[in-house]
């Protein structure tokens, strides 16, 4: 083999996976965005953080059912509790939390489910996710947000359908 030959293989063998990568890459997010619908967690829009008193729906922070089957969750983070506290909906649900904080930055996870989302003073963050497995799922901050972080959680209660 001649030598220019070989740098030339050399530099193909770089340059085709440097076409190759990015394009599976953008064919994968575009199969998942649009195929399959899957999406970060966004922003939803924006509101006042000291004025979450009178703002809806973060005025009454709470569970409601917006269709069978379907459930929005109005939550609010604040040092250092979730409110509501405690969440309860039916095996099956489709729950979307619409959420937010009143003071500093917080975290908002549900390990075991698809929610994990951060929750930031301003900043209306909407997650949905289904929760199809009865049980008790914790909800955790899991950003540092001061000297009791560790004791900021709640729980999600999934009943079984009778
Ligand atoms: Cu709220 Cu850590």
């Amino acid at each position: 083999m001649k030598k220019g030959t070989t740098v030339y293989l050399y530099e193909l063998a770089w340059i085709l996976p440097s076409i190759a990568i990015p394009v599976g890459m953008l064919a994968a997010l575009t199969v998942t965005a649009f195929g399959a619908g899957i999406h970060l967690p966004s922003v939803d829009r924006q509101v006042n953080p000291t004025k979450l008193a009178e703002t809806p729906p973060f005025d009454a922070p709470r569970v409601a059912q917006v269709a069978p089957g379907k459930y929005e969750v109005y939550l609010t983070g604040q040092i250092w509790s979730f409110a509501p506290a405690e969440v309860r909906v039916p095996a099956g649900s489709t729950v979307t939390f619409v959420a937010t904080s009143r003071d500093v930055v917080h975290g908002f996870m549900i390990p075991g489910a698809n929610v994990n989302t951060m929750l930031l003073p301003g900043q209306v963050a909407r997650v949905t996710t289904r929760f199809d497995t009865p049980g008790e799922y914790p909800m955790i901050c899991h950003e540092y947000c001061g000297i009791a972080h560790h004791t900021m959680g709640g729980k999600l209660i999934v009943e079984p359908r009778s």
